[in-house]
């Protein structure tokens, strides 16, 4: 099933992906699946790696990958303004990149406080307003935003994340409101554990809780949830808007 955002049968146009953090983990998953399947693909991460040097390489016309910050809101504006600039349009927008910091509320720095507030939710807001604009100009599109666990059900040491996480939750159900008119559908996947740079550090004794906790006896895998995500893009998602997608393997049921 070919991806179709806009639901407009744009099979003359490239389609376009927006994906936040595509140089590593699930973002890097969904860039190489994205672009296996015909889309333009755009992404940023603070840092170019291997993966996004040989991507470059390998796809000169279909990549775009640019430096930008989640801490500098700013610079979301910056990256779509360019996207749209090179590749004229956008489809669908992945807001994959996050910032996990674990600590105690009670210790926590302020400043903690707000860099997790702007990595995890503000910047985000800031790169769906910039992509959706460009998305109301070409008929519709899609908005995904990834969110965690950790936004429906409580866990020590993660609370300012939880926060914000639940606070795209709550902004992708209104943004489908706000968005439906202009035929753009707004979901959020929320996973589980899965295993990536992000998870690498879980130590062994806590990976064993988790995999007792979860009726699936083990952690997800970045294909896991990007065929969530590629679910959505699919045409047998387009009634699907202002909804939270829980795949985690059964550990919050
Ligand atoms: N892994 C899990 O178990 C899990 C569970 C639930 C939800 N999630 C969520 O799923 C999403 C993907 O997670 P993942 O595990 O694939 O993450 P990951 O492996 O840590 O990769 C994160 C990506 O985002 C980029 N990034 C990180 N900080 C950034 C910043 N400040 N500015 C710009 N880019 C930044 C990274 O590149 P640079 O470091 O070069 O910037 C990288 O490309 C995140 O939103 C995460 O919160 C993960």
């Amino acid at each position: 099933m070919s991806a179709d955002p806009a639901g407009e049968g744009a099979a003359a146009v490239h389609r376009v992906a927006v994906v936040s953090g595509g140089s590593r983990g699930l973002g890097r998953t969904l860039v190489e699946r994205l672009l296996a399947d015909g889309w333009r693909v755009a992404t940023f991460s603070r840092r170019a790696n291997e993966f996004t040097a040989a991507t470059a390489e390998a796809h000169p016309e279909d990549f775009h990958w640019a430096p930008a910050d989640l801490g500098e809101p700013e610079s979301m504006r910056v990256f779509a303004r360019n996207v749209g600039r090179r590749f004229g349009r956008v489809d669908l927008l992945v807001n994959n990149a996050g910032v996990l910091h674990q600590e105690l509320l009670l210790t926590t720095p302020s400043k903690q406080i707000d860099s997790l507030i702007t990595e995890n939710l503000t910047s985000p807001i800031q790169l769906t307003q910039a992509c959706a604009r460009l998305m109301t100009r070409h008929g519709g599109g899609n908005i995904i935003n990834i969110s965690s666990i950790n936004a429906i059900r409580g866990y020590r040491g993660v609370s300012v994340y939880a926060a914000a996480k639940a606070g795209l939750d709550g902004f992708s159900r209104s943004l489908a409101r706000e968005l439906g008119a202009f035929n753009i559908r707004v979901n959020s996947i929320v996973p589980g554990f899965f295993d990536s740079d992000m998870t690498a550090d879980v130590t062994d004794r806590n990976r064993e809780k988790i995999q007792h906790r979860t009726p699936l006896g083990r952690l997800g895998t970045v294909d896991e949830i990007a065929d969530a995500i590629l679910f959505l893009t699919s045409a047998r998602a387009h009634f699907v808007t202002g909804q939270s997608l829980v795949i985690d393997g059964g550990i919050t049921c």
